[in-house]
């Protein structure tokens, strides 16, 4: 079934990967020329392919069987925004400047009648601006970080939550064996999400999330009070991004020419330190598995996630419902504005762990302790 009207479509992965990507790309190839007619090409490396007009043909052959492997077959850059492009100044030096129309001028030379980006903040913000100049386009959010209050949910999450579960049921055996206490660092930016689902999944009495500012004395509180009731290990899930009373955070990296240049790394290695350094009999270690959480084969939800926002992108091309955004809404797949979307992000608007909601407090009802009290 087609309108007659779409022949050729263009995807590209930009910004940080992201579980499930390759499995998005594969259902959009598949649903496009399957169901629709339409060819579909890859601009490799993100926005960056775009401006160089660096493609590959996307056939069935390319995406057999990529619907559980991590990353993207298309690559990604989240650095290339075409709005505020680096290029050479003519005097051996460099220059910011708007390139977006050789991106324009590309997709017209390759007969592209729609673009879908797959891309988080920064990504769809300069989806957002090649839509105001005219362009088709489609956004399919990716964040694992699962912090986009337009959609329920996004393919990756899940699969981060997994790992990052595995990661605390094996600490708490080793940890048991040797009373320690173990924390274990895991990413989300300045949402809480996945250590809150990991940590609760894995078990971990003790959470550590942005949402709820701790101190090291309520841990301390905590774990002397697991050594009283016969528990003497403790095993602690601290978000990258989770923040001490007095505000303290801890940055690990500055990527300068990101859109988002803050990369948190370090918190559970400062708060081992610092437990360490008040508490008697124990000793305090911490681990950080970093991009582990985002590589390797996804969860099986996830993959259905990616089957249902591939369709409903190819859907939205047929129907021509350009500007706008994939999103999931309870049952539904629907879709929001790229307008709404960026709206939110650039007022600072993410969905975040409610500190006095449901989960938190059924947390708090089995004993979790999140450093406040
Ligand atoms: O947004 C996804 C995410 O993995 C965050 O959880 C993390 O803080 C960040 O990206 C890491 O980014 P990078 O891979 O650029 O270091």
């Amino acid at each position: 079934m087609t309108n007659g009207k779409i022949k050729k479509i263009a995807l590209l992965t930009a910004g940080g990967d992201c579980p499930g990507l390759n499995a998005v790309i594969r259902t959009i190839t598949k649903t496009a020329i399957h169901e629709y007619g339409y060819e579909v090409i890859g601009y490799v490396y993100g926005y960056r392919g775009l401006y160089q007009n660096n493609f590959i043909e996307l056939t069935e052959d390319k995406v057999e069987n990529i619907h559980k492997e991590g990353g993207s077959i298309l690559f990604s850059s989240n650095k290339d925004n075409l709005f505020d492009y680096l290029v050479d100044d003519g005097n051996g030096g460099k220059v910011k400047k708007d390139v977006s129309y050789v991106g324009v001028e590309n997709m017209k030379k390759e007969g592209v009648d729609a673009l879908i980006v797959l891309g988080g903040d920064g990504s769809l913000t300069s989806a957002r601006d090649f839509s105001r100049l005219g362009v088709n386009v489609i956004g399919v959010p990716k964040t694992m970080d699962n912090d986009l209050p337009a959609t329920d949910l996004t393919y990756g999450f899940i699969s981060a939550m997994s790992v990052g579960t595995d990661f605390i049921d094996r600490l708490s055996t080793t940890a048991k064996s040797h009373h320690r206490v173990l924390c274990c660092e895991l990413m989300g930016r300045d949402a809480g999400w996945i250590a809150l689902y990991a940590g609760l999944a894995g078990n971990a009495s003790c959470i550590l999330i942005p949402e709820i500012p701790f101190t090291i004395d309520n841990i301390k509180k905590h774990v002397e009070a697991r050594d009283k009731a016969g528990y003497p290990y403790t095993v602690i899930a601290v978000a990258e991004g989770a923040k001490y009373a007095d505000g303290t955070k801890v940055i690990g990296k500055i990527v300068e020419d990101s859109p988002d240049p803050i990369r948190y790394s370090g918190l559970a290695a400062k708060v081992a330190d610092d437990l360490e350094a008040v508490i008697e009999n124990h000793e305090v270690r911490s681990v950080n598995p970093g991009h582990i959480i985002r590589g390797g084969d996804i969860d099986p939800y996830d993959r259905i996630l990616a089957i249902r926002f591939g369709v409903k992108a190819c859907q939205m091309i047929d129907e021509q419902l350009f500007g706008n955004v994939v999103t999931l809404k309870g049952e539904n797949m629907t879709y929001t504005s790229l307008e709404e979307v960026i709206g939110d992000a650039k007022f600072g608007k993410q969905k975040h762990v409610e500190p006095d909601g449901e989960l938190v407090k059924a947390a708090k009802s089995i004993g979790v302790c999140f450093g406040d009290e």
